[in-house]
């Protein structure tokens, strides 16, 4: 069973998935944890929360600019410099106003960069390291927005369909080694990001579920992990719509 004795990379540990999926390889044993955010506050009270869970665990914070080319290589190369990595997350990204993005390039830019090229950066500079090792497994969190442009959320969906196709490529490349790459597409759930879909009556998954098929999906080395798994159906019939059925429904 993955997480005894093991050293977790989580990149985005702040966010309620990542938190969750902590908890359960602390209680797996797990000997090392590096979290790496944004802002060191805001790592405070997870690894404080961590810590109890998991007294026997080494316990590390890396911050830095999660979007920049130096900062995913710093972190990254911090991180391996601790020890090994067996088992890796990615995690962050936000969920941009959809409106914002079309009115404001800024916003778009910003929206790609934190939920499409920096993801896949970190799972670059991660996976390399793995290859090198002859060992690991690599989590990333993409979404269902991924699998086919809709008029709500394409600019986010554009990002996330980017770190999709890039997973599968990085599947393609280490098929045949020990490294295991895990796609993970959640679909709407309840955290923080979408606080304001909540207020709005949507119907949310709960987070807690969503990081136990995230955390068994990893153990099992799956290539995809729709959570929870009625999406994968879901998003096959959207996926394969006619464009003149598609065009009729406001999602
Ligand atoms: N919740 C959903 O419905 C849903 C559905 C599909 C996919 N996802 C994906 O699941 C992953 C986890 O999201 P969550 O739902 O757990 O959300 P969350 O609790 O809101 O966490 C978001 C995470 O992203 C980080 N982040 C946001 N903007 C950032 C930036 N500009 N630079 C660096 N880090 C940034 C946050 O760091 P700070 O704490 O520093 O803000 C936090 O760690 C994300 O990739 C998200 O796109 C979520």
């Amino acid at each position: 069973m993955a997480a005894s004795g093991q050293r977790v990379l989580i990149v985005g540990a702040t966010s309620a998935m990542a938190q969750h999926c902590a908890r359960a390889w602390a209680q797996r044993g797990a000997a090392a944890f590096i979290l790496v955010g944004r802002d060191a506050r805001r790592m405070e009270p997870i690894v404080a929360d961590l810590q109890v869970r998991a007294p026997q665990a080494d316990i590390r914070v890396l911050t830095g600019d999660l979007l920049s080319t130096q900062g995913v290589r710093d972190i990254v190369d911090q991180a391996c410099e601790a020890g090994r990595i067996d088992l890796a997350l990615i995690a962050h990204g936000s969920l941009p106003d959809q409106h914002d993005c079309q009115n404001d390039l800024e916003q778009c830019r910003t929206a790609l960069e934190v939920n499409g090229v920096s993801p896949v950066l970190f799972a670059e500079a991660i996976a390399g390291r793995m290859a090198r090792a002859g060992f690991g497994t690599l989590g990333i969190i993409s979404s269902v927005a991924g699998d086919r442009g809709r008029r709500s959320n394409y600019v986010y969906g554009a990002a996330k369909g980017m770190v999709t196709r890039y997973a599968q490529g990085l599947q393609h490349r280490l098929a045949g080694s020990p490294v295991r790459v895990t796609l993970i597409k959640p679909g709407p759930t309840d955290t923080p990001m979408t606080s304001q879909l909540r207020e709005r009556g949507a119907s949310l998954a709960p987070v807690e579920s969503v990081a136990a098929a995230i955390v068994t999906g990893m153990d099992q080395g799956r290539a995809v992990v729709y959570a929870p798994v009625k999406w994968a159906a879901i998003m096959m019939v959207i996926r394969h719509l006619p464009r003149f059925l598609f065009n009729k429904l406001d999602i």
